[in-house]
């Protein structure tokens, strides 16, 4: 698979079979994401690897409190500005609405939208999941080398057949999280991932993009 192909053929799968996937292709994977760049090559991620019992574990406690409607833990970062401003906040109902509409679910069904949401904290059938933290003395920069970092595991995934979705939903329940991997407290989680093989008869439209002139300024002659 050529990156271009693998880059476009990368999406937020939101349903996986129940195929595990082999820890010799989740070694491979993460070996070479370590080749991802940071600023001074502070390597900033730190990532647990969750699967069989202890991801099981995970999800049934996370879905029960979700589904409990139990209050999310204290936020160490705030996800979304609460004041977002277009064109951010146009994009983000817009992505609302193809994602929600695919599961045949109106806006104003708050009941249906919570059901899909609690997916989430079932990694979406996944038999696999990587969290990812950083230490909470780094900063912006470090942050975005996150970024770099997960892109680039999500990426090399395509490479071997398999699909992903980020997902700072974990960081809602970060306490449940903690209950199961055991973090140092120098650690703060950013997101999770659930990784797998894609389940072909979930229902899904393709999130779209901005044109690129929105985004994208060539200056030259
Ligand atoms: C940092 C990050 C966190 C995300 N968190 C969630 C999440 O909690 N749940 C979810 O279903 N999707 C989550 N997504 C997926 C985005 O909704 C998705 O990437 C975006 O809508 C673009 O769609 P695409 O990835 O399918 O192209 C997250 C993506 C990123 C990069």
């Amino acid at each position: 698979m050529d990156v271009y192909e693998a880059v476009t053929s990368r999406r937020a799968v939101r349903g996986f079979l129940d195929i595990p996937v082999s820890p010799e292709v989740l070694e491979r994977v993460l070996s070479a994401a370590a080749w991802a760049p940071s600023g001074s090559n502070l390597q900033p991620w730190r990532i647990y690897v969750v699967t069989g019992a202890p991801l099981t574990q995970l999800k049934k406690l996370a879905t029960e409190r979700v589904a409990n409607r139990e209050p999310w833990d204290e936020r160490e970062f705030v996800m979304y500005p609460a004041d977002l401003k277009s064109p951010y906040a146009d994009r983000r109902a817009a992505f609302g609405l193809e994602r929600y509409s695919a599961l045949g679910i109106v806006r104003e069904d708050w009941e249906a939208r919570q059901r899909a949401a609690i997916a989430n904290w079932d990694c979406f059938g996944a038999p696999a999941a990587l969290f990812c933290y950083i230490d909470r003395g780094l900063g912006m920069p470090q942050w975005s080398d996150l970024g770099m970092y997960l892109q680039t595991v999500m990426l090399l995934l395509r490479a071997e057949g398999l699909h992903s979705c980020p997902q700072m939903a974990w960081s809602q329940v970060r306490e449940t999280v903690a209950e199961i991997l055991s973090p140092p407290d120098e650690l703060m989680l950013f997101c999770g991932m659930s990784i797998g093989y894609e389940d072909p008869a979930v229902k899904y439209i393709r999130t779209g993009r901005a044109p690129l002139a929105e985004t994208v300024s060539f200056v030259q002659d």
